[in-house]
């Protein structure tokens, strides 16, 4: 049935199914008995998200003949809950007063709350992981550089030493490790050769360092509303609806700008943002072309879907 409708039908319906799983685990998992956490968590979780980094976790296990949905869904919710405590610390941070179109959860619980959720989050990958040996040290390691890169970005804020250098290494660190992490357990999950898992690696970074890329034009260049999330812009220029809500950051008064915010402006600048898209296209075809170990299935396609997708939004 490879290649015809029916097929691909069928592929779509499996992939729902996967993203279903991963859902359902996430839910499972976060199920505390202490109401915050466990509300906060639904509160974050419920708000949806593009849910990419599963998605691309179970591409590239099905991509290599993996068929085991409920085995891979576990794997996938951990890194997409470990992406999501990553964003729920990130807003308190950057004084995001909305994620995923819903007021953040420092908004809604405040910072010592969200701090705990964020920490809650983090701690239901070990659980979640638990059964999968070698594989909790991919998503270790992606953990590690995303603190790491949180770590230097701030730093390289405070010192204001933003060069290009140091954004490749930020966003490598925080956002493309998390991407290749997926890659690579989705490829160790289906058994697959040495150099697929490489190839996947390779496909889930590059793809990452797009997706961040990208991420930070959208913040330049889109509105609050369609990015569901406080953008750099509007807490900039003391609009929208980080002023609207006022902050929680224990007097009620409006936040400090996001410290990023005044790097995200330069980059507007000239052909700057033309550049930037230009890199970030460049890195989707160097991923493209690392799909070149697959067979051609409906899953490799979707994964080429995907990384077209990086590149290709509006939020
Ligand atoms: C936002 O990630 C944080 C970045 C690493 C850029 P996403 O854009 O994947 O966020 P959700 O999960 O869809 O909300
Ligand atoms: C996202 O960083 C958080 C991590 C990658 C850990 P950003 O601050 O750039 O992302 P948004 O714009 O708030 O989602
Ligand atoms: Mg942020």
């Amino acid at each position: 049935m490879k290649g015809t409708a029916a097929g691909s039908a069928v592929f779509r319906e499996r992939v729902d199914e996967g993203l279903a799983a991963v859902e359902r685990a996430m839910l499972d998992v976060t199920d505390s008995q202490i109401e915050i956490l466990r509300d906060a968590s639904r509160h974050i979780l419920g708000a949806g998200g593009k849910r990419i980094r599963p998605r691309l976790l179970l591409l590239t296990y099905m991509a290599l003949g993996g068929i085991d949905l409920e085995r891979v869904a576990k794997p996938a919710a951990a890194v997409e809950l470990m992406h999501t405590a990553s964003v729920v610390h990130d807003d308190i941070n950057d004084h995001g007063i909305m994620r995923r179109g819903r007021p953040s959860v420092n908004a809604t619980w405040g910072r010592t709350f969200a701090l705990l959720t964020g920490d809650y989050l983090f701690t239901a990958v070990y659980e979640l992981m638990a059964p999968y040996g070698d594989l909790n040290l991919d998503l270790a390691q992606a953990a590690t550089a995303l603190v790491e890169g949180e770590t230097l970005q701030a730093t390289a804020v405070k010192e204001n030493e933003f060069s290009r250098e140091v954004y490749m290494r930020v966003i490598a660190l925080k956002t493309a490790a998390l991407f290749r992490a997926a890659g690579a357990i989705g490829a160790k999950l289906a058994d697959a050769s040495q150099r697929e898992i490489e190839a996947l690696s390779d496909f889930g970074f590059n793809l990452g360092l797009a997706f961040q890329i990208v991420d930070d034009i959208l913040d330049l260049i889109a509105d609050e509303e369609s990015l569901g999330k406080t953008s750099g812009i509007d807490m900039d220029q003391g609009r929208g609806v980080a002023v609207a809500l006022g902050a929680d950051n224990g007097n009620g008064s409006v936040p400090a700008a996001d410290p990023m915010a005044a790097i995200k402006r330069k980059m507007l600048e000239g052909d700057t943002i033309a550049k930037a898209r230009q890199h970030a296209d460049l890195l989707v075809k160097e991923a493209i072309d690392r799909l070149a170990v697959l067979d051609e299935t409906p899953a490799k396609q979707a994964l080429v879907e995907l990384a077209r997708l990086v590149v290709d939004r509006d939020r």
